[in-house]
């Protein structure tokens, strides 16, 4: 009987669970849940026995895979899978998925949450200002960039994009209007949306080259990635432009010294916070259930992304 390690050191809303649950169930296929663990070590501890693994940020390294004999799935109940090794997966013959779209609009009512936070001077009963008027530029015009500008249209923001592996008609016909180059749309927006991955060419791609063309008082919303950010570029931008503001949902490593030098002007949320949602986690959560049992019993690869 094919066995499911759900490895979620986050754990899934229990909604989510007893959902997950049920379609493991009737499908046959057993299952344990192993959450809020301790570490790599326990990890590593947990998958021996498993053919299929469901997780979210969880790292699926060499080591996990190695102690894993069985295992032929792994699925990322989530868009980004910069936390499993694809290399070390494809040498084992592990297929990894994701489960893109299915937590989307979840990260996207964060951004716009974390920019009404932030228009209003995080609620501390200061006059504040209004999203309505104002330019977002998304950057990447992935799942969650089309949420975002979905929901920034509805505050009455003026709506741009940046995306070279998108086509321009395809953005356009969401009203958004599309700039040409990533410079273009730092330096035209008040509010900028990060949507990227993080891989080899994003790791630190959003350096002062870009941020220091931000236009003045300016707002970066990161619900993507931490990595993708240049964090002493970030500072420097800071210093520079003195109204600059940075909310994040990953917080950087140098947390403590951006909210110690520029109190009011940054914002993390203590853990990444944007899929945590009962909704997310269930569509996400089943969609990667069911990609598993697709898999097992009839060879379903939709989703791979090794
Ligand atoms: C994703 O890539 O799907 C999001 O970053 C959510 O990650 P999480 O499942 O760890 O909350």
């Amino acid at each position: 009987m094919t066995k499911v390690l759900i490895a979620t050191e986050k754990p899934f809303a229990a909604q989510a669970v007893s959902e997950i649950k049920a379609v493991l169930d009737t499908a046959g296929f057993e299952y344990s849940f192993f959450e809020k663990y301790n570490g790599q070590d326990e990890f590593i501890g947990a998958v021996k026995d498993a053919d299929a693994l469901i997780i979210r940020s969880d790292k699926v390294t060499t080591e996990v895979i190695a102690a894993a004999p069985q295992l032929k799935i792994v699925v990322r109940a989530g868009a980004g899978y910069d936390n499993v090794d694809l290399n070390a997966a494809t040498a084992a013959n592990v297929i990894v998925m994701n489960t893109p779209g299915q937590n989307s609009n979840a990260v996207a009512e964060l951004a716009l949450g974390m920019m009404v936070y932030q228009a209003r001077n995080h609620f501390n009963g200061a006059s504040g200002t209004e999203l309505k008027g104002k330019k977002l530029g998304i950057h990447a015009y992935g799942n969650v960039g089309r949420y975002v500008a979905n929901i920034a249209k509805g505050f009455g923001m003026e709506v741009y994009a940046y995306d070279p592996f998108v086509r321009k008609e395809d953005i356009e016909k969401d009203g958004v209007i599309v700039k040409d180059s990533v410079e273009e749309l730092y330096s035209n927006c008040d509010y900028i949306s990060l949507h990227i991955p993080a891989n080899e060419q994003t790791k630190e791609s959003i350096n002062y080259g870009l941020l220091s063309k931000m236009k003045k008082g300016a707002t970066l919303v990161n619900t993507a990635r931490k990595e993708v950010i240049n964090e002493n570029d970030l500072v420097r931008v800071f210093e520079e432009n003195e109204s600059f503001k940075y909310l994040s949902d990953i917080a950087p490593g140098n947390k403590d010294l951006l909210e110690e030098k520029f109190t009011g002007r940054c914002f993390f949320t203590p853990k990444k916070m944007g899929a945590q949602t009962a909704e997310a986690n269930i569509n996400a959560g089943i969609a990667a259930a069911k990609q598993i049992i697709a898999f097992i019993n009839d060879g379903n690869t939709t989703f791979k992304v090794n």
